[in-house]
């Protein structure tokens, strides 16, 4: 093993997915191994903190705001100066907002554009310099990602960001032995909605699809581990992802347009 101290670093680690994801490997870490959260909201963060400290993991908490430069800045310095062993980034901010991009503001717009791509590849570029042979990155895309989504646009056009940008970076790290996963769910029962129906309530048929965090999460980390470039939670998830690839837009629209009744 990689000598120095062994870190592995979540983004959004204040709730849903990143949060899980830090419980789930609580009780998988090497000995003196940290748990790096970041994330905008103080209180939640210490609580997990708090909670893994229970367990006899350390959370460090590295509270801040992604869409904040200075906060990247802050993140690099940290890094520079630490020179931590990278095991594992796992990528898991991120928001949507639903509805009509006439109808949505321009600071959603360009905030789930910040957020979803440019901070989460910055975050990448920060790390890798840290990460060695056997190291992963788990970014989460989403199911948004397979096809263009009509009043979900810019959130799924980020999300077939993060599946591009992970599956082409899964191949430049592929000869230094780093595992690139992009997790690409269905709807899952987190706060994510909370903040996606802010604008406009989801359609029924996703709520029909709801899946459990802590099954989506770990099999995002067992695919990591087997080395897969997509993890895929579900059958139905899956089966829309084959559908894309096959069936032309317009179809696919011609669904959304009679599942959404517009
Ligand atoms: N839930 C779903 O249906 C679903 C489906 C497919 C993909 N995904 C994706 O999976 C990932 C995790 O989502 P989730 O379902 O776990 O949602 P969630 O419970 O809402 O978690 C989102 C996380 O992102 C953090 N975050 C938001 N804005 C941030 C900012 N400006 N700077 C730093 N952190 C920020 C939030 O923390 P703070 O608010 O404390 O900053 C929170 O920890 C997201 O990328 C999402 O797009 C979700």
């Amino acid at each position: 093993m990689k000598q120095g101290r062994h870190v592995i670093l979540i983004t959004g680690a204040s709730s849903g997915m990143g949060r899980e994801a830090a419980l789930q490997l609580a009780g998988r870490l090497h000995r003196g191994s940290e748990l790096w959260l970041v994330a905008r909201r103080r209180d939640r963060l210490t609580e997990l903190s708090e909670e893994l400290g229970s367990r006899g993991v350390r959370g460090r908490v590295l509270c801040g705001d992604l869409l904040s430069p200075a906060f990247l800045s802050e993140l690099d310095e940290r890094l520079k100066s630490e020179r931590p062993v990278i095991d594992m980034l796992i990528n898991a901010s991120g928001f949507g907002k639903l509805g009509a991009l006439s109808d949505m503001d321009e600071s959603h717009i360009s905030d789930m554009i910040d957020l979803n791509c440019r901070a989460l590849s910055l975050m990448c570029k920060l790390c890798i310099p840290y990460m060695h042979r056997g190291g992963h990155i788990i970014n989460f895309a989403s199911a948004a990602a397979f096809c263009p989504q009509p009043w979900f646009a810019v959130y799924a056009a980020t999300k077939s960001y993060v599946l591009s940008f992970s599956e082409a970076l899964s191949e430049e790290l592929r000869s230094r032995g780093i595992v690139v996963t992009a997790v690409c769910p269905g709807p899952v029962r987190t706060e994510f909605f909370d903040i996606a129906e802010e604008t406009e309530v989801i359609p029924l048929y996703k709520r029909m699809f709801m899946a459990d965090k802590a099954k989506v999460v770990r099999l995002a980390l067992r695919d990591s581990r087997r080395g897969r470039r997509v993890s895929v939670y579900g059958g139905s998830m899956r089966a829309l992802r084959l559908a894309a690839h096959i069936l032309p837009s317009g179809v696919i629209f011609f669904f959304i347009r009679l599942i959404n009744r517009r």
